[in-house]
């Protein structure tokens, strides 16, 4: 294990230091002018904490439970493709550590392992993300084996009709090595992504057309609870718990889909307004500290989900590197609690917010204050 880690940061420039250019840029890359992606972390540096004084904070728990399953803390692992380009034991490392951390792992449609082996090591914190094959068939078993494997939901992703324009991968080629595929399909003729490019692959197999109405064949089919993943607009969010979906990640998909979209931190409120009564409430992009996850608790996420780091605690450590990466944040998310007069999650409310002053985002901020 490396001790000179000490913060997500760390783990990034780790990983950068340790992958191809090519693998590095799919991890860290996003759609067009990658504007979304940087507002992903600047949407967080606009709100400032109000911490609440003289509460007795010596006792503090992060612990929570997402559909009923009990984690010791509210940060789920991201679904995120490909994870065997970042460390041989890819998904399986993954899901140790998810393990040793007892929280939840949600396993990628474009998992590189068997999504049975990954699904042993989870003990029942495992859910599976689903994209919609065009071949129906093909969907229809891959829900069957992640059911039977165990997954306690379906995470459906929902701002993916088609790739986003990652012109990172565009410049640098991406493509898998020969030996690498995608497992959950294995089964199926034809579809496993062997050195072909992702953004061809996408637009061959995975089907546009999907509307809401697939939605109820696939609650039909799964027998489980689904999950949308994608959803930035309340009016979406309303129709999907109407359609009988029991939570929802407010998501950019990490800024890899549309650019310019909103942040999910800046969409939060107005879904958890509409429908936090009815569904759990989750969110992800760009969650890199500790008073991050305050954040977005205090806007009425129950949970936030991680990708980036995720990888890079696997390219710098396999299961060792994302335990670590967990750690770190828990580590800093229960300083935070106690900073902010907070010793469970309920009491992380919205009165701990405000807006920071437009002057302490800007890089001469120190000066104007001196002066
Ligand atoms: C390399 C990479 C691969 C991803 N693959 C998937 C995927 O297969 N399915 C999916 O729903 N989201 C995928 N995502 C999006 C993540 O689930 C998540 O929404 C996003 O990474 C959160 O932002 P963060 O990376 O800033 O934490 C991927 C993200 C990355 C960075």
């Amino acid at each position: 294990m490396n001790n000179e880690l000490h913060t997500l940061a760390d783990y990034d420039a780790e990983a950068r230091a340790r992958l191809s250019t090519m693998v590095y840029d799919y991890f860290s890359g996003g759609a067009a002018d990658e504007f979304t992606l940087s507002r992903n972390r600047e949407s967080f540096k606009r709100l400032a904490l109000l911490p609440r004084v003289l509460v007795d904070v010596s006792r503090r728990s992060a612990a929570t439970s997402v559909l009923g399953t009990p984690v010791s803390m509210p940060l789920l692992i991201a679904p995120t493709a490909f994870q065997s380009l970042a460390h041989p034991e890819g998904e399986i490392a993954t899901a140790r550590a998810a393990q040793a951390l007892e929280t939840l792992m949600i396993l990628s449609t474009f998992s590189t392992s068997e999504i049975e082996y990954v699904a042993s090591r989870l003990e029942g914190r495992f859910w599976f993300q689903l994209y919609v094959y065009r071949d129906r068939e093909i969907t229809k078993s891959i829900v069957e084996r992640a059911v039977a494997a165990g997954a306690r939901a379906l995470v459906l992703t929902v701002d993916a009709p088609v790739i986003g324009r990652r012109e990172r991968d565009i410049r640098n080629r991406f493509h898998l090595p020969d030996s690498m595929m995608v497992k959950s399909p294995v089964s199926a003729q034809g579809s496993e992504i062997s050195g072909s490019e992702l953004e061809a692959y996408v637009a061959q197999m995975l089907d546009p057309a999907l509307s809401w109405r697939d939605l109820e064949w696939l609650q039909s089919i799964a027998g489980i609870p689904v999950v949308l993943k994608g959803v930035l607009r309340a009016d979406d969010a309303k129709r999907a718990i109407r359609a009988g979906v029991q939570a929802i990640v407010v998501s950019n998909h990490g800024g890899r889909q549309l650019d310019t979209a909103a942040t999910a931190l800046d969409a939060l409120p107005a879904i958890v307004d509409a429908v936090a009564d009815s569904a759990e409430i989750y969110v992800d992009g760009g969650i890199r500290r500790g008073t991050d996850v305050i954040k977005a608790l205090a806007l009425g996420a129950r949970a936030v989900l991680l990708g980036r780091p995720i990888l890079w605690g696997l390219a710098a450590d396999g299961a060792d590197g994302v335990q670590n990466v967990l750690r770190i944040l828990r580590g800093e998310l229960d300083q935070a609690m106690a900073l902010c007069g907070c010793s469970s999650l309920k009491d992380i409310t919205r009165d701990l917010l405000t807006e920071a002053s437009p002057a302490a985002n800007r890089a001469d901020a120190q000066s104007i204050i001196i002066r």
